[in-house]
């Protein structure tokens, strides 16, 4: 099984448009500023989103958590968007709410992350990062990380949905295709996006 670190293939694809200020070849110390950033968004996103539904879970059930899930979700990522001047989301190749829905780059990228991940790399390792041409040709900086099924996920995108939520889900997500996870499974991605200056 071969290894590949991930800011190794982020920096090949990343190599000759100068995101890096060391020359390539560098060691994990050398990561480019900008990547640095998006770990530090994205576990903050994260420990947020997952604190709020941990709670609301603990105090009213499952159903409660839904709530969090759809009225805050959105809000904490537009929230840090606007403190940190990126794009911040998540995204999943089975998306709940059809607003998530991964643009060309982010399938692409998750698609990545789902091969890399049966070859054999950890989930909660994947990252990937490139700078692209935006739909108004302006140079962007984009990241992705993975985000994995762990058992408390399982009550809202599992196999067995208790009927409440079953029927709660149903009515704020008619076209729902976040079902049928297993613990393990790469439920979505985080997705990040900032214009080059
Ligand atoms: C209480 C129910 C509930 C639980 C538990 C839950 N989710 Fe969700 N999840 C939702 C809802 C509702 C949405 C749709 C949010 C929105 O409208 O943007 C969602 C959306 C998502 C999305 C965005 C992509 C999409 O499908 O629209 C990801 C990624 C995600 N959840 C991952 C997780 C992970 C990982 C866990 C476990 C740590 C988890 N969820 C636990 C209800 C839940």
């Amino acid at each position: 099984m071969r290894a590949v670190s991930p800011f190794t293939l982020g920096a090949a694809l990343a190599a000759g448009i100068a995101l890096a200020p060391h020359p390539s070849g560098a060691a994990s110390a050398d990561v480019p500023p900008e990547v640095v950033a998006s770990r530090e968004v994205v576990q903050k996103f994260s420990a947020t989103l997952k604190e709020a539904l941990q709670q609301a879970v603990q105090s009213g059930g499952p159903v409660n958590g839904i709530t969090v899930c759809h009225d805050q979700a959105g809000q904490i990522a537009t929230d840090l968007s606007q403190q940190l001047g990126m794009l911040v989301g998540r995204t999943s190749l089975k998306v709940r709410n059809p607003a998530n829905a991964a643009d060309n780059w982010e399938l692409a990228v998750l698609k990545q992350f789902e091969a890399r991940k049966a070859q054999g790399e950890p989930a909660d390792k994947l990252e990937f990062f490139d700078v692209i041409d935006d739909d108004q040709g302006k140079k962007t900086f984009r990241y992705m990380k993975a985000i994995p099924t762990g058992a408390l996920c399982l009550n809202c995108h599992g196999e067995n949905i208790s009927p409440e939520v079953d029927a709660k889900l149903k009515g704020l997500y008619p076209n729902d295709q976040a079902r049928g996870f297993k613990e393990g499974d790469l439920r979505g991605a985080f997705t990040l996006a900032k214009p080059v200056q």
